[in-house]
Parts: structure tokens; sequence; C-alpha cells
């Protein structure tokens, strides 16, 4: 598995692939806010976000704080007897698709030594932050965990007869787990022995370790910055490489990944905007749109330096992206010098591709597609969501190009009308409608399109219909 693409696995080469996921995010974030004007509707933007507060979520957190099983009276293995893990090394201060995907694979290894997973709110970084920090109702910059994703990682129950303990919140942990009876392990006693080894190695080591403690609690300490960049379990340098791959069976049919869900301030975010993907002819209403619906991940903005310096770092794809299950993987001709004019033709190509570029993709992605899935009615896709902070003409001369190749409606993340919870929440927003549409066009060095990725194979959705540029 995953000789997709080495071309010499260094750690400044990984570093490379880090920034790139960071700054993927940073992009995704900064377009994903920005003041919504719904270029195509000849109505007035409804919110501005000036004037709209960020959600204070009061009865989420206090939701939250009412879970069911934040009751030291339970029985073992919940209650005061219970057994919890709490991972203080978690990453903070990233986009969320980079805390994304490692909660869910601490909330895994969680689950598999039988503990109860602590889950933690979302802190921001406070450049990607919709509002100005002084409106935060928090010394940090905060979002429930619950606003984000709903299943067992968050709190929600495992599958009937399952008797794992249910994730608690941080709160819940300072008072079940007194600092006295946690028993700490350090990131910097365990990673020196692991570093650079297979995802599944990294696992089994860990999982031992944490099996073997007799304490109730458990926590995970963090080395210092100076020690360890990225001192998680589970770090950057792993998801920005190949050795996250041996992962991909276990995590994949874990409970983790197969019970979780959508927030439901997630759905309604959805469920208001619907209406714009109903199709004008007469199927309308009948039909679920997201059958008839091609989604695609479109950066552009300054992104063509991130993607120079991508070609810079011999950077591979970011973790699910590499796959080999997967129909478009980057190989890179043998031959070709790297650092050569065409070697970074061929990266920006598949990074930052034009428009004519796209629409041709996008119509021979459709091609591929029904020519291995005719679903019900015949099926066809004719309706496209263009997850994209571009705007103006080129974006315009894109769609038109899109009409004309037989895309009925078109319809961009600045489309959609969001209140302040879907301003909090536009990532998660943009992230499910790729999910649920029948194919997903994405960049294969970004975590947002990886944890698509995650999620429509977890789906059952199949390979053919996720797409790299
Ligand atoms: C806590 O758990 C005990 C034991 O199952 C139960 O009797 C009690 O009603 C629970 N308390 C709350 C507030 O749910
Ligand atoms: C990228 O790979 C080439 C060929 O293997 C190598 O010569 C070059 O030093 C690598 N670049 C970096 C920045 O590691």
């Amino acid at each position: 598995m995953g000789h997709i693409l080495v071309r010499g696995a260094s750690q400044r080469l990984q570093f490379l692939v880090l920034i790139t996921a960071c700054g993927l995010l940073y992009l995704w974030f900064s377009y994903a806010h920005p003041t919504r004007h719904p270029s195509s509707l000849p109505i007035p933007p409804k919110y501005d976000k000036k004037k709209l507060p960020p959600p204070p979520y009061e009865r989420l957190w206090k939701w939250q704080e009412n879970l069911p099983q934040h009751n030291l009276s339970l029985p073992f293995p919940e209650g005061r007897t219970g057994r919890y893990l709490k991972f203080s090394c978690e990453v903070k201060l990233l986009g969320w698709n980079n805390v994304f995907n490692e909660l869910l694979m601490n909330a895994h290894l969680a689950y598999e030594t039988k503990r109860a997973f602590v889950f933690q709110d979302y802190f921001w970084k406070e450049d990607y932050y919709p509002w100005p920090r002084s409106q935060s109702y928090h010394r940090d910059i905060l979002t429930p965990l619950n606003a984000l994703i709903a299943g067992p990682t968050a709190g929600g129950p495992w599958a009937p007869g399952d008797d794992t303990p249910r994730s608690v919140s941080d709160d819940y942990w300072q008072i079940v787990c007194p600092v006295n009876e946690r028993k700490r392990i350090y990131t910097r006693d365990v990673k020196p022995h692991i570093r650079n080894s297979p995802g599944d190695e990294i696992f089994a080591y860990w999982k031992k370790l944490i099996m073997d403690a007799p304490e109730r609690c458990v926590e995970i300490v963090p080395s210092s910055q100076e020690e360890d960049n990225y001192p998680q379990v589970f770090d950057l340098w792993l998801w920005g490489s190949s050795r996250i791959l041996p992962l991909w069976e276990s995590f994949s049919k874990s409970p983790t990944s197969l019970l979780l869900e959508t927030s439901p301030v997630v759905k309604a975010v959805i469920a208001r905007n619907e209406y714009l993907f109903v199709p004008r002819d007469r199927a309308g209403w009948t039909i679920n749109p997201y059958d008839r619906m091609m989604a695609m991940h479109i950066r552009r903005g300054d992104f063509k330096e991130a993607c120079l310096r991508l070609a810079y770092w011999n950077s591979t794809f970011y973790s699910w992206n590499l796959l080999p299950s997967l129909p478009d993987p980057l190989d890179l001709p043998l031959h070709l010098g790297w650092n050569t004019p065409a070697y970074n033709d061929i990266i920006i190509q598949r990074c930052l591709p034009d428009a004519k570029a796209i629409v041709e993709k996008a119509k021979r992605a459709r091609e591929q597609y029904l020519a291995g899935h005719v679903g019900p009615q015949g099926r066809n896709l004719d309706i496209m969501y263009l997850l994209t902070n571009e705007k103006g003409a080129w974006l315009e001369n894109m769609k038109e190009a899109l009409r004309k190749d037989g895309w009925s409606m078109i319809v961009t993340s600045n489309d959609l009308e969001l209140d302040s919870e879907g301003m909090d929440v536009s990532m998660a927003v943009d992230m499910d409608i790729a999910r649920m549409a029948s194919v997903f066009i994405g960049n294969g060095w970004s975590s947002f399109t990886s944890n698509i990725v995650h999620r429509r194979l977890v789906d059952g959705k199949p390979p053919i219909s996720m797409r790299f540029w």
C-alpha cells in the first residue's frame, strides 16, 4: 500500500505538506466567511456579518453539559468508577479539518482501549474566525463540538449492545477525574520509539500502553512546542504521508467512522438552503437533488504560490486522498526533473487548474461516473455546487461554460444564506453538501478534501465518484 508518489519522504517534505495543509485550510476559511453576495440572485444579502453577532449556543452548551453519561452514579465502565482517556495534546488553533481528522482518530483509539473519550471544544485560530476576537463570549474562541459534528465522538450513543463507555465533555472530566487520580503519559516519552513508523504500528503501540495502565483516568500530555512542533499522538507528519494508510482498514470500519453524523446545526443550515438545488424541470421536488449533483472544490486567489511550494517540496497528497483505490493518484512521470518548468506545470495543473481544465474535468468525471452508474430513472448529473472563494468575471465565465456543457443549475458557496450559526459552521456545511453529492472533485493536497473522501467512502460511495484535479 501507499507507493503512490513518494519522491523522497524527508521531514522537510512533510513539513511542506503540513504548511500546505494549514495554508489550504487558511484559504478555505478566508473565503468561506466573507460577506456573502448571492451573485446570481436579485435579492440583497439579508445578513450583514458586521451586525450579526456570533452564536452564543447557550442551549447547546447546556445540552452538552447535561448529557446522560455525565452522571457519577452510573455503573462501570461509566460513572465514578469508569475509565476515561483525555488527549490534552489535541491540536488547537488550527483549521477545523486538521483538528477533525485527529480527533476522530483519538476517539477511535479511546474506543479500542475501552475508555470514554473526553471530547473538547473546537478552539479557533483568531485569523480564521468570522468575527473579531473581541466578540467571542469566552476567553478563547470556541465552538461546541456538537455544533460541528454528531455521533459517539461528540457524546452520542454507541450501537445497541456496545458497552463501550460514552464520550464525555472536558468539564465532566474535571469532575470525574480529579488531578490526583490521573495517570499522565507524556508524548515525549513515547513518540521517539515510533517516530516515522507506519500508522498501524503507532496506533498499536499507544493502544498497548493505555490498555496496560491500571488507572481509571489517563491523560496524554504534550511536550513543549520547542521539543516537538506537533506533539499529537497522530501528528501532522503522519497525516501528511502515506504512513497513515495502514490505519484505513480499521478506522473506516470503526464505530467512530460508521456512527459519525452531521450535526443538527449543520443539517438545519443545509435544509433551509436546499431549495436552491431543486431542479426546475417537472421532476422538481420529487427527486433527491444530491442524486443529480456534482460538487467541485475550487481554490483560487493567491493559491499559485502554495502550489509551487508543494512542487518544490515534493509533497504528496494528503492522508486519505492517497488511498490507492481512488482514480486520480498523483503519478509523476519519472523522467521529469525535479523543479523544472515541466514538473512545476504538472503540479499546477493538479493543484490550480484553469477554467477550461475545470470544465473539461467535470465533463469527463460525469461521463465516467454515469458509464458505471445508472441510477433510478436513468440518472443524470446536471446540478453543480461550487465550493469556492472566487467571485466576479472569472467565476461568471466559468459558470457560463459549465452551463453550455449541460449543467443546468449552478450554485456556489456564496449563494447560501447563513445566519450566525451558519457562518460559524460554514466549513462543515460545505463539507456535508460535498459528502452528499453524487460526484465530488477536490484538491488532493487538502485536508478538507481528505475528510470529505473519508465520509464518502464510509457512506459507501464508489471510488469513481471521488476525483482530484
Ligand atoms: C444517574 O444514574 C443513576 C443510576 O443509573 C440513575 O438512577 C439516576 O437517575 C441518574 N441521574 C440522572 C440525573 O439522570
Ligand atoms: C525532491 O526530490 C528530488 C528528486 O528526488 C530531490 O533531488 C530534491 O532534493 C527534493 N527536494 C526537496 C526540497 O527535498
